[in-house]
């Protein structure tokens, strides 16, 4: 860990270090947008045999650091994974987004399988292969979703409508929905620790759909979870850094940065900067937060866009990213353009 903060600019900032130009990576960074991504994933027939082939994600994972040297590489795999090691059957639709069998009740939920950790072993494989690879200055990430961003994929058995499915579930049977959340949570942290012991540096936890829920549920469904994931993830693996995105819940978030105990918090576009610098850069280390729509725009909108994103948060700990992923149709060239910028930041200043 002490060597890795003086190797791995990423796992200096997340522990708490500030640097004269910011790491930088970009969530979805292995993806659409590539070329590279488009060949390989064209000669798998379902995108979750490419997420269970070892040697090709492994290959995706390290694409976008050959490309553009990222301060980090993200495991290629998806957060719907862990449904689909619970039994569930889980697909993707090219175009559409991911279908699964939906759970409509409390029986649904009762006929989920235990989890099995070994049941994601081409995942730890994947980590293993991106580890022997990977230049020694670059972490890699693990990840997986929030009990509840993943739960609401469950109950509508895809994306979408605000995730009205689920948050019904919850005011109809919250007795269920509880069960279905503990069940995630227990999954989650056993899939985490085993992503650290395979070898990845850090874990994210994505909570896209955090922002959705009215405070008192934010605490009972996005809270409380991801610090009981936090605290078996730190009995299992104590160094381990961790960074909690509660897309569209910073502010919310914000209340609850000492009872979850994360290293850093991803931030969405939407959030006060100033706010942001008072109430979470003071806390913790922030990642985020550039609009993806920004760097899809490119030109001196995308340069502004950045300089903000800097200028607010460069000065402390901080690690530059988007805050959401990266849309399919961005220009490779308006990547470039921001890395550039970001990295000659600490010089010009
Ligand atoms: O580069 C990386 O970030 C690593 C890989 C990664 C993927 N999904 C690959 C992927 C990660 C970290 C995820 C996380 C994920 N998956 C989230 C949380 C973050 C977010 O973006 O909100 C969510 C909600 C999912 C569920 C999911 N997977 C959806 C809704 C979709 C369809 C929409 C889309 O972008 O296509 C996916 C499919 C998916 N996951 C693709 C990729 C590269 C596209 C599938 C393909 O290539 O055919």
């Amino acid at each position: 860990m002490a060597s890795d903060i003086a190797t791995k600019p990423v796992i200096a900032a997340l522990a708490g270090r500030t640097q004269k130009s910011p790491p930088a990576w970009l969530m979805r960074q292995a993806g659409r947008y590539l070329p590279e991504y488009r060949t390989i994933r064209s000669g798998v027939e379902t995108f979750l045999d490419l997420c269970f082939t070892p040697r090709l994600a492994a290959e995706v994972t390290l694409q976008p650091i050959r490309r553009f040297s990222f301060d980090a590489a993200i495991l290629f795999s998806d957060i719907l994974v862990v449904p689909h090691a619970l039994g569930q059957a889980v697909s993707f639709e090219t175009g559409e987004g991911p279908r699964l069998d939906p759970i409509v009740d409390g029986d649904a939920v009762g006929r989920l399988q235990d989890f099995d950790a070994g049941a994601l072993s081409p995942v730890y494989e994947t980590i293993e292969r991106v580890k022997r690879e990977l230049p020694s200055n670059v972490a890699l990430l693990g990840f997986c979703g929030a009990p509840w961003t993943v739960a609401t994929y469950m109950v509508a058995g895809r994306g979408g409508e605000e995730q009205r499915a689920a948050r019904l579930f919850a005011y109809r049977d919250p007795a269920a929905f509880a069960r279905l959340i503990d069940v995630l949570t227990a999954a989650s942290a056993a899939y985490l620790v085993r992503q650290v012991k395979a070898g990845v540096d850090a874990v994210q936890i994505f909570d896209t759909w955090a922002g959705v829920l009215p405070p008192d549920q934010f605490r009972r469904w996005c809270v409380e979870p991801v610090q009981r994931i936090v605290t078996e993830v730190r009995s299992q693996v104590p160094d381990a850094p961790i960074i909690w995105f509660p897309r569209g819940a910073g502010p919310q978030a914000a209340h609850h940065l000492s009872d979850v105990a994360v290293n850093a918090l991803g931030l969405d576009w939407t959030i006060d900067k100033a706010f942001v610098r008072e109430h979470i850069q003071s806390r913790v280390t922030v990642q985020g937060n550039l609009d993806p729509l920004a760097l899809l725009a490119g030109g001196d909108a995308l340069d502004r866009a950045v300089d903000a994103v800097l200028e607010a948060f460069a000065d402390g700990p901080f690690i530059f990213n988007l805050g959401h992923g990266i849309l399919p149709e961005t220009p490779i060239e308006h990547v470039e353009r921001m890395l550039e910028r970001v990295r000659g930041y600490g010089s010009s200043a």
